[in-house]
């Protein structure tokens, strides 16, 4: 007799050479340019989404509660629109505000199959364990990868839902966001859509402050990216030589993260035969996080062949999320 029983499956397009290669890669370009950068996706290691999830509760860091408030009054209205019988979650981290569409789309009698993506493989994992035990008869197909090179590996079959929460388009740059939704969009059928969350416009003193908390945890995860380095590529990063600064561009809407070294140092990256000098107050761009217009989020989607459904808000207006059909 065959019972049809939950299980957790963890596919990983992340093996440690690609991993490797990647980082070897970007810490190479960005340590070598004028000014110096670093690529976020390396602030998630385990310690490093600890650090986030520390961040979404945090008084200044309104966006997860944002969200979560808007999914609280429209999961059902999103479940149903979609119809979704897979859930695609792209950057899923702890799955924590998705059990609002977990619990709804299994209310709608639809879902079948819940794919969480993202780069940190142990965050995905005790999340995957975790949805596992509380949606019995949900097939959770965790996938370890990079949503900006792997969209083409994700599930093909099924009426999907690829959801992206928490602002974390807003990390990409303007380019590599365009290019991102192309691809994203490409992967989708018709009948597919996409719930796009992004973080609005709004007083630059509240915006700064959610980058830029009293008790420091912020600062904490934007240095953990030298401590990721220097166990990675053997360098010789001392992170408390560098100060966390977050401000505001006007110009580009975004909220800018970077390191600004407290005094001159060289930093030897011994895996890369590398060598880099940091000037006293030098400052490193480690992360962007685009603020958007409503206008401007239904515009980009536009562009790429998305038509936006729908378009909900929090009462205070400072988040959104999008619903699109493809
Ligand atoms: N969706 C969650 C977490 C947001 S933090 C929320 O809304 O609270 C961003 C998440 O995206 C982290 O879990 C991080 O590990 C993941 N991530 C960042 N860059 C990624 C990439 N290129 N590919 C896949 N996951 C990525
Ligand atoms: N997606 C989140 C955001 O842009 C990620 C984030 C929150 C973040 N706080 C951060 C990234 C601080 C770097 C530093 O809001």
């Amino acid at each position: 007799m065959s019972v049809s029983q939950s299980a957790v499956e963890l596919i990983n397009h992340l093996d440690r050479d690609y991993l490797r290669q990647a980082l070897e890669h970007d810490v190479r370009t960005g340590l070598t340019s004028t000014p110096k950068w670093l690529p976020p996706k390396w602030f998630y290691d385990a310690a490093g989404s600890d650090l986030f999830s520390q961040i979404t509760r945090l008084p200044e860091y309104y966006p997860t509660r944002r969200e979560l408030a808007i999914l609280r009054e429209r999961a059902a209205d999103i479940a149903a629109r979609s119809g979704a019988d897979t859930l695609v979650e792209l950057g899923s981290g702890t799955s924590e505000k998705t059990v609002l569409l977990l619990d709804a789309l299994t209310a709608a009698g639809t879902l079948r199959t819940y794919t969480p993506v993202d780069v940190d493989s142990v965050t995905l994992g005790d999340a995957a364990r975790r949805l596992t035990a509380r949606y019995p008869g949900l097939a959770v197909r965790a996938v370890c990868a990079d949503f900006e090179r792997h969209l083409a590996l994700l599930p093909r079959t099924g009426r999907r839902m690829v959801a992206f929460l928490g602002g974390t388009i807003g990390n990409l740059d303007p380019v590599a966001r365009e290019v991102f939704l192309k691809e994203l969009r490409t992967t989708l059928r018709p009948g597919d859509s996409f719930l796009l969350g992004a973080d609005l416009v709004k007083d630059t003193g509240r915006l700064v402050a959610a980058y830029d908390d009293a008790d420091g945890v912020t600062a904490a995860f934007n240095r953990n990216v030298l401590h990721v380095i220097n166990r990675e590529l053997g360098s010789t990063f001392e992170p408390d030589a560098f100060e966390h600064v977050a401000l505001y561009d006007v110009q580009h809407d975004w909220i800018e993260m970077r390191l600004r070294a407290t005094r001159a140092m060289n930093v030897r990256i011994a895996d890369l035969g590398l060598s880099v000098s940091f000037a006293a107050g030098e400052e490193m761009r480690t992360e962007i996080s685009a603020k958007f217009r409503p206008e401007g989020l239904r515009k980009e989607l536009a562009a790429v062949g998305f038509t936006v459904s729908r378009h909900y808000t929090d009462p205070t207006g400072d988040f959104s999320l999008v619903l699109a059909g493809a």
